[in-house]
């Protein structure tokens, strides 16, 4: 694991985009996305929900960035607005900027985003089985990217499809190539969806929480050959999840996400060590661990907030255990402390020095399970 992007190295693969797709080279330092103040609104009958307040996030070729929070956070929304598959109404998208290879996602028409949906920014939904079609054999659904993607022939599509079940290790692909979904595991699915997802060999893959369905070693298992995939690939993958526990090993840095709003980003062990935002710590502190079992879990008190009703000053405050009137009147703004560090918290020091005298989570380990 790298806490550093890997710096330009242009993919072999990024040839069989095609040669319009010329155009859609990664900055020089590998910057593949940019997403710079993006607001996204729902407006419903009652009322608007802000649900995306100005997120800020870069994505790097080969990089793991872990998407972190909890539920009802924004970060379903802001994957969709990446994609650009928000329902528009009853989402809005009021401010912002999403570039990808430097060109801006948002002022693009649609039609030539829908170029980009699959062979450059792909996803994986959590739910593999409503994912999938049921009526379609897996092998004609993966075949079928080929087809309309690539112009290729039947046969050629379904040896590509097979050749990709196995890559996602499928045990005896070229027999179950024909087979449908209802006749796999829950995990052989979501290896499936894994499957379609890099088909198109997208620059960036975004995958909300793509084992949160399945059980603990299966989890394990998907999480692995995403990092293998990832790193054969050199893609970009965005990792959504609510359980910090899950993206310890995998991610190179982490971007903690609070009613619509990046709170801190950080390396992942640094901010495992030494976290610099009180809510940051307090996910730290809810993490189940094995040297303290038997003992109450930590739990962050109350609920996320009203998104027709997000609080004045720091959206965290009124679960906050370090804040201050500072914290009901201003709204911290992100801001860089230490290299490639940034949080939007007012008394970041404070969170920073109790890390320091105690460890994150009272023990060497960071409280990484
Ligand atoms: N279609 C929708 N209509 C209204 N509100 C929505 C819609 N989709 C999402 N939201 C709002 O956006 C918030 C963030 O949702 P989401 O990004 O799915 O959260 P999560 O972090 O759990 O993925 C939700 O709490 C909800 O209030
Ligand atoms: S800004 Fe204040 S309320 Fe918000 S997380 Fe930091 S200390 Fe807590
Ligand atoms: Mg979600």
């Amino acid at each position: 694991m790298t806490s550093t992007p890997t710096k330009g190295a242009s993919r072999a693969s990024h040839a069989t985009r095609g040669e319009q797709d010329e155009e859609f080279r990664p900055g020089p330092d590998g910057l593949l996305l940019d997403v710079a103040d993006l607001h996204v609104e729902f407006h419903t009958r009652d009322g608007v929900a802000h649900a995306i307040n100005g997120v800020n996030l870069q994505l790097h070729e080969g990089e793991t960035l872990a998407l972190l929070g909890e539920s009802g956070s924004g970060k379903s929304v802001t994957a969709q607005a990446i994609m650009g598959i928000l329902d528009m109404p009853p989402a809005k998208i009021p401010r912002g900027r999403i570039s990808y290879c430097g060109r801006d996602l948002l002022a693009m028409p649609e039609k030539q985003r829908r170029h980009i949906r699959g062979p450059h920014i792909s996803m994986i939904f959590q739910d593999a089985l409503s994912s999938l079609n049921p009526v379609f054999p897996v092998g004609w659904q993966i075949a079928e990217m080929f087809r309309v993607h690539r112009g290729m022939n039947r046969s050629d599509a379904y040896d590509e499809a097979v050749r990709l079940m196995e890559q996602v290790r499928i045990p005896a692909a070229r027999e179950r190539v024909k087979a449908f979904p209802h006749q796999f595991s829950g995990g052989m699915r979501q290896r499936i969806m894994i499957a379609m997802s890099i088909a198109l060999d997208p620059a960036v893959l975004i995958a909300d929480e793509p084992t949160t369905a399945l059980d603990v070693t299966v989890q394990a298992q998907i999480m692995n050959l995403l990092q293998e995939l990832q790193a054969e690939r050199s893609m970009g993958l965005i990792l959504i999840t609510h359980d910090l526990g899950v993206v310890a090993d995998v991610a190179d840095r982490i971007a903690v996400m609070y009613a619509g709003r990046i709170m801190e980003t950080a390396p992942v062990l640094d901010l495992y060590r030494q976290p610099a935002h009180a809510y940051t710590r307090g996910l730290i502190d809810s993490i189940p661990r094995l040297d303290q079992k038997g003992q109450e879990l930590y739990a962050i008190g109350g609920l996320p907030p009203n998104l027709m009703n997000i609080p004045a000053g720091c959206e965290f405050n009124p679960r906050c255990r370090f804040a201050q009137d500072v914290c009901r009147r201003e709204r911290p703004q992100l801001e860089e402390v230490a290299p490639g560090r940034l949080t939007a918290c007012h008394f970041w020091r404070e969170v920073m020095a109790e890390a320091e005298t105690t460890g994150a989570s009272g023990s060497d380990e960071g409280g990484v399970r």
